[in-house]
């Protein structure tokens, strides 16, 4: 049992940052740094692996989304960044998404007004933990930032399903190959920045931006250095796939009196994603922390854990460990409102254990494709000092942040058993906002695998429109009925672009 335990009585107010507002930067040096917005729901979440968790009515940071121009001349976009795949496509069709009236609400790609568009015979289909989308691949000019990528390859959706915006994809290619230049390598190509590495800082949910920067760090968005932590290799993560999977060494919380509670020493493998709203924890790591808190109560619907929101205005935070560096996610970042309720921000997860948007909030980090890396910091906000990343195998610099460090604990407290099975103390007998939560994380999806990009490949359909030309009568781009792109798409070749 948890010796030490959040109590209402120890109530002290949490400091909130200060806010920045957003802008783009622009250097001749490689670096191109573009804002990251949380962007607020009636929302939902969209989470691209399996488990989905969609949270109604949260603060801000339900999801992050970029702005990116696409065509010529440029139509401004907003696309959910995701370190959890690598392919980018926009347009999702909103008639089928989960939420068509948020999905409306975005700027839609309108391709007869581009005249760079270049489209390809080639579709996909992108599944997603939660939704798919079948795109039409088409070349395309896309500025991000300060940089103008020519003849990049991005899906366009033809039919999409329960995805309300398209998908900026930074991840690794899953399957270990590239099917084609992504994002990544295509500014690497056309020297945009020096190394497929960029940096991601999201920021609190009660600051309006946070930054993407590739080729390049920001010194003044950490604390100290940044710990250096090998990108676990394809054939050893938990699934086969190849993401920004790295080992967490433990797990804890400091207290609001300053000391902490801190698990055995682990080595769970966790991958990064952006593109996840909540956080995925092997079931005893979830149980234990939950019942840190003795007046959470389970939500057997949802699987959720319901706090007092009292708990957002307390200090104190949950910690989480690397070699080298640990991550202290402040309360207010890790907990979700949820209507009158809120949520711990993290559900079981036994199979493929995620850090989403409640732990990077409190987190720097740096990926470093090119040698497999990534590199972690505590996240704080002193101003802006832009460092580049080079190449080679030091090519992400060394250099410490600039941020004032957090008060260090007051001591070594007690040990969080992390192996025990908790069953839930209280019983959630309230009903949460319906229309905000659709089915709850439930169990993973055994046999589906967790690469939830199967079926990604590019194949000729033969039926793309023989003159290749976008069709005015459909809504995007044509790429023949349905059933056809289904039936050709049953003879995936993953590298077909490739021969
Ligand atoms: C369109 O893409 C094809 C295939 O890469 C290329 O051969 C062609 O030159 C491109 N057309 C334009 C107008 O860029
Ligand atoms: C996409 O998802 C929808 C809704 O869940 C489903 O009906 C459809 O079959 C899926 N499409 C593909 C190609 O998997």
């Amino acid at each position: 049992m948890l010796p030490v335990i959040f109590a209402a009585s120890l109530l002290a107010p949490a400091v909130a940052a200060a806010a920045e507002p957003g802008r783009i930067i622009t250097r001749g040096d490689g670096i191109i740094r573009s804002p990251v917005r949380p962007i607020a729901g009636p929302g939902t979440n969209l989470r691209v692996r399996q488990n989905e968790v969609e949270v109604l009515n949260q603060r801000a940071g339900t999801r992050y989304g970029v702005e990116i121009e696409v065509g010529t001349p440029p139509q401004k976009l907003t696309l959910i960044l995701d370190t959890g795949s690598p392919t980018t496509w926009i347009n999702p069709v909103c008639a089928t998404s989960n939420l068509p009236s948020d999905c409306a609400q975005f700027a839609q790609f309108d391709y007869e007004k581009s005249s760079s568009l270049n489209v390809t015979d080639y579709v996909d289909v992108l599944r997603y933990g939660i939704g798919n989308a079948t795109v039409q691949y088409v070349y395309e000019t896309v500025s991000i930032g300060s940089a103008t990528i020519e003849n990049q390859l991005i899906g366009i959706a033809v039919e999409s399903h329960r995805i309300p915006l398209g998908i900026l994809g930074v991840s690794p290619p899953i399957h270990g190959q590239n099917e084609y230049p992504y994002i990544l390598d295509t500014m690497v190509d056309q020297g945009l920045i020096k190394s497929r590495a960029f940096s991601v800082d999201l920021r609190g949910v009660d600051n309006p931006t946070g930054a993407l920067i590739f080729g390049g760090i920001d010194t003044g968005k950490y604390i100290g250095t940044l710990a250096k932590l090998p990108i676990i290799p394809q054939a050893k993560t938990p699934s086969g796939a190849d993401r920004y999977y790295i080992t967490m060494t433990g797990v804890g919380l400091t207290l609001p009196d300053g000391s902490i509670v801190q698990s055995e020493e682990l080595a769970v493998p966790v991958f990064l994603d952006t593109g996840a709203t909540l956080s995925h924890l092997p079931t005893q790591i979830y149980q234990a922390l939950a019942a840190s808190f003795p007046d959470a109560q389970y939500d057997p619907t949802s699987g959720f854990y319901i706090l007092p929101c009292d708990y957002t205005d307390m200090a104190g935070s949950i910690d989480f460990y690397f070699a080298g560096k640990t991550i202290r996610v402040p309360l207010n970042d890790f907990i979700w409102e949820n209507g009158p309720y809120c949520i711990l921000g993290v559900t079981p997860e036994d199979t493929e254990p995620i850090l989403g948007d409640t732990f990077l909030r409190a987190a720097y980090v740096v990926y470093d494709q090119d040698n497999r890396n990534l590199h972690l910091a505590q996240a704080a906000n002193c101003g802006t000092n832009l460092v580049a990343i080079g190449e080679g195998e030091d090519a992400v610099p060394s250099s410490t942040g600039r941020c004032t460090a957090l008060p260090t604990p007051t001591g070594k407290g007690n040990s969080l058993d992390v192996t025990a099975t908790r069953p839930p103390a209280n019983t959630f007998t309230g009903t949460l906002p319906s229309a905000g939560i659709d089915g709850g994380p439930g169990p993973a999806q055994g046999g589906t695998g967790p690469t939830s990009v199967t079926g990604a490949g590019l194949v000729p359909t033969g039926n793309a429109g023989s003159t290749g030309s976008p069709n005015a009568a459909g809504r995007g781009v044509a790429v023949g009925g349905g059933a056809a792109v289904a039936a050709a798409l049953g003879v995936v070749n993953v590298f077909a672009w490739m021969l």
